[in-house]
């Protein structure tokens, strides 16, 4: 017998049935309106607070099994880019949907190279904010100034000015990102290096002396390389939803861009990385894990870098990172929180309270012990996720154009507040 691609709905309010198609094997949320009692209600809604099942888009970007810990970028699994290709490869790959060739890489590289620099009147901007400001709210800021830059920038619906503006963002976001963690520090702002590499060329931004001396390590070239694939995209996050939800009002990518940055930059999400080194530093010594743990139980606290909303198994990008950390210790020597953070991992996989609610490491349990042992001050963690996320937003806002469904991001709402009243003083 053939299936046919629907669902049949019963209004047990009125007795009718409904039969609705299936679009691509999901529900069409507008199919429901016509439920309607009386006829001329509004129509029948779906609820979906945080949107745990509702797909706001179609892509062919990224694809996530939560239940298998599986990631791909355009179907490539991230093990084999992680270990593989770079990170300027795997933008090209997350943009345009195939890994460059030879000759579009050096493209890309010249391209990138070439635009990294900022104007120096940007350098003045950042000289602006308190020594002490957090260098993510510094990248936020500066991000939404430099639309003021590129006014063209708002003719989204060309696709090429959006290229345009898409490798600007790809080249300035690490050179901001480096002049950030300068304010901080109290040095010069130097300027890139575009015969260096991606991630040479913003390590020796961030660690360059006054003099402009700095020679990358080449396995910490090569661990920062991997750390920003391994963050350059994650399908419909919280940011990436923010990218979209901003950019479907046809913002300036630029004013998308750091409120996608800003999304990242909570606890619960690209400031998880941050948090869990405060949690180690915190808990200070093996001894002191089984009360921490029974804090957590008792729901005073929770677990950083432990649970997803979508892996309900190992974040595989946590499993490389793991790896990827004995490499960078072995080149800066070991941190010390590591054991802490080793024996935490033991006890929470073991303990039933974790095991029930399927909370694994995730992406941000290893990242900021590498980051820390590489040198970064904790502040910097979420600004470094935010590089390499900076390659995903972009394609994911860059995809939103080609869609033809998508209009701009409107939410319904239950309202429950009062009826009609009149106004009396
Ligand atoms: N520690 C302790 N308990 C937890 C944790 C945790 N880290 N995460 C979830 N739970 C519990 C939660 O209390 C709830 O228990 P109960 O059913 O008894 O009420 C249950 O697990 C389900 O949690 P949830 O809050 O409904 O899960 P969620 O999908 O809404 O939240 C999350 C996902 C990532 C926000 C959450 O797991 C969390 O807060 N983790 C810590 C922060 C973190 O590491 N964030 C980084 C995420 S990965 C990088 C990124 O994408 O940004």
């Amino acid at each position: 017998m053939m299936t046919k691609e629907a669902v049949t709905i019963t209004d047990h309010r009125t007795g009718e049935s409904y039969d609705i198609d299936l679009v691509d094997g999901a529900l069409p949320a507008i199919a429901l309106r016509q439920i309607k009692t009386p006829d001329d209600d509004f129509g029948l809604m779906t609820y979906d607070p945080a949107f745990t099942n509702t797909a706001s888009c179609r892509s062919t970007i990224t694809y996530i099994d939560g239940d298998k810990g599986i990631l791909e970028y355009r179907g490539y699994p991230i093990e084999e880019l992680a270990e593989k290709s770079s990170f300027l490869e795997v933008a090209h790959l997350l943009l345009h949907g195939e890994l460059p060739s030879g000759d579009e890489l050096n493209q890309l590289a010249g391209i990138v190279g070439g635009n990294m620099a900022v104007d120096e009147s940007m350098k003045k901007f950042i000289d602006g904010f308190l020594p002490e400001a957090h260098p993510m709210g510094m990248l936020i800021s500066s991000v939404a100034c430099l639309s003021t830059y590129y006014p063209e920038a708002k003719n989204v619906s060309d696709p090429e000015n959006r290229l345009q503006q898409i490798h600007r963002l790809l080249s300035k976001v690490p050179t901001l990102s480096a002049y950030a963690f300068r304010r901080n520090a109290g040095l010069s702002y130097p300027d890139p290096d575009p015969n260096l590499s991606f991630a040479a060329n913003f390590l020796k931004m961030i660690f360059a002396d006054e003099d402009g001396s700095y020679t990358p390590d080449p396995v910490l070239e090569r661990a920062m390389d991997v750390l920003f694939t391994l963050h350059a995209d994650h399908e419909q996050n919280c940011s990436t939803s923010a990218m979209r939800g901003v950019g479907s009002s046809y913002s300036d990518p630029y004013s998308s861009l750091a409120a996608a940055a800003a999304a990242l930059y909570g606890p619960l999400h690209g400031g998880a990385n941050e948090a869990v080194l405060r949690m180690l530093d915190e808990i200070g010594d093996k001894d002191n894990i089984p009360a921490f743990i029974e804090q957590v139980k008792n729901g005073d606290m929770r677990l950083m870098g432990f649970g997803h909303r979508v892996y309900k198994n190992y974040d595989p990008r946590a499993k490389i990172i793991k790896k990827l950390a004995y490499e960078v210790f072995e080149v800066q020597g070991m941190n010390p929180l590591l054991d802490i953070a080793l024996e935490l991992e033991k006890i929470a996989l073991e303990d039933e309270y974790f095991v029930g609610r399927k909370l694994y490491p995730n992406v941000d349990f290893y990242s900021g012990l590498i980051y820390q042992s590489m040198g970064f001050p904790t502040p910097m963690f979420p600004v470094l996720f935010a590089i390499g996320r900076t390659s995903g937003w972009l394609s994911q806002w860059n995809e939103f154009f080609g869609d033809k469904d998508q209009r701009i991001a409107r939410p319904r709402q239950l309202y429950q507040g009062s009826p009609t009243r009149s106004y009396e003083k």
